[in-house]
């Protein structure tokens, strides 16, 4: 009992003597440290030196915290990391987003990694960021998610003293403007790569890295069920949007969600959304822009009959005639897909 007693005592006295240090910028750069910008891991080709304004370290360390600060938002309840966690490969597990006030938004959170590297410019289901930086101020004023102002927000962050430090070493200056807490975040994000993962080992020539049946979801990931029409490269996606009928209402003849028709204005693009990545895909169920498959499994039975039929369907969706050997097969080829070196977690403390 008294042994117990010391030690919550201990405990208390530890978390107060945190709190306290949290105004110390010793003790906040030791709990958000600079970091080495990461090389990327097995199965990335790219590298992140090598991009035309490559992320540094002091970007970076900012925009860890700007991304996990909930005084970003209106009334200090939403953070970035609200609806994207770490441990969901920066996806969330439910089929919607609960934003501000807990209001639902209509489509589920996307993961960002290795998102530095697209192949075209789309951010967003239906694509209509061009940028990591354009995209991450969208959500700071979308009312049902952040809902505040791009105008508030800076002049929160501009009365919270502590930031115009790490601005500065950021940016040479300690202004603060919407752009630089933009270009802090997209340069976290960028730092957030999943890469060897046991499908990645085997690649590189370890045998015994995936079991046969992981080999055989390959084979017919590439081959009999031409996932790779569009899973493709180093990220699984060719960053276009296409129809599978995810949303289609047979019954009112149309689309819940209209997707990317609503940016491109091209009819061919109703109920169309942008291929998501499937690295790490089995941290982040469920699936689809909407959340309607529960599982893993249950997407590839809705590839395997061929999607939902409509009058837009891609025409490279069509039946697929897998047995349920060959279903589990491709399930276990992605759940290999899991990777590393994006974890994070919150950082502890945050400029006061
Ligand atoms: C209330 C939940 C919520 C919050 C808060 C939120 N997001 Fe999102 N995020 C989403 C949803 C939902 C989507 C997909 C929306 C769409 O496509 O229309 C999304 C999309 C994205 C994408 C696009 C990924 C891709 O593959 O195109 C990125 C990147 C992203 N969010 C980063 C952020 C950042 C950075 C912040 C903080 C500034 C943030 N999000 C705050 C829910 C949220
Ligand atoms: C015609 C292009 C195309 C082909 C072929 C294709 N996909 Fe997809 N995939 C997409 C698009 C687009 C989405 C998102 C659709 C939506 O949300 O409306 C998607 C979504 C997914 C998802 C859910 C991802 C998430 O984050 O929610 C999985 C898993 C998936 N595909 C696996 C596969 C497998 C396995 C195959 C082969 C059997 C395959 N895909 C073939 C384009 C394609």
């Amino acid at each position: 009992m008294k042994t117990m007693l010391k030690l919550s005592l201990a405990a208390t006295l530890l978390v107060a003597t945190g709190v306290v240090c949290a105004a110390n910028p010793a003790a906040l750069e030791k709990d958000n440290p600079l970091k080495p910008i990461p090389k990327s891991p097995l199965g990335i080709d790219s590298n992140l030196s090598e991009l035309k304004d490559p992320p540094t370290p002091e970007r970076v360390r900012l925009g860890r915290w700007l991304y996990f600060d909930k005084r970003m938002s209106a009334d200090s309840t939403i953070a970035c990391a609200t609806c994207h966690h770490p441990e969901h490969a920066f996806s969330e597990p439910t089929p919607v987003s609960t934003g501000i006030r807990g209001q639902k938004g209509a489509r589920k959170a996307p993961s960002f990694i290795n998102q530095a590297w697209t192949i075209y410019p789309h951010f967003f289901w239906d694509g209509r960021a061009a940028s990591l930086e354009e995209q991450a101020l969208g959500p700071v004023a979308n009312p049902i998610e952040m809902g505040n102002t791009h105008e508030a927000m800076i002049s929160t962050l501009q009365g919270i003293k502590g930031y115009a430090k790490y601005f500065k070493e950021a940016f040479g200056t300690g202004e603060i403007t919407k752009d630089r807490v933009a270009k802090a975040i997209a340069d976290y994000e960028r730092t957030r790569l999943s890469g060897n993962s046991p499908w990645d080992k085997w690649r590189d020539g370890n045998d015994s890295a995936v079991s046969a049946e992981v080999k055989k979801g390959h084979e017919l990931f590439f081959g009999k069920a031409v996932c790779n029409q569009c899973h493709l490269g180093q990220n699984f996606t060719d960053s276009l949007f296409h129809n599978l009928g995810v949303g289609w209402d047979a019954d009112a003849k149309k689309f819940k969600d209209a997707g990317r028709v609503a940016i491109s204005k091209k009819d061919e693009d109703t109920g169309a959304f942008k291929t998501p990545t499937l690295r790490d895909i089995a941290k982040h169920a469920p699936y689809m822009h909407d959340g309607s498959q529960a599982t893993l499994r249950d997407t590839v039975v809705h590839y395997n009959k061929g999607g939902t039929p409509n009058p837009h369907l891609s025409p490279k969706i069509k039946p697929l005639n897998l047995t349920e050997d060959e279903i589990t097969a491709l399930v276990k080829f992605m759940e290999a897909l899991n990777g590393e070196g994006y974890m994070d977690t919150e950082p502890k403390s945050f400029p006061k």
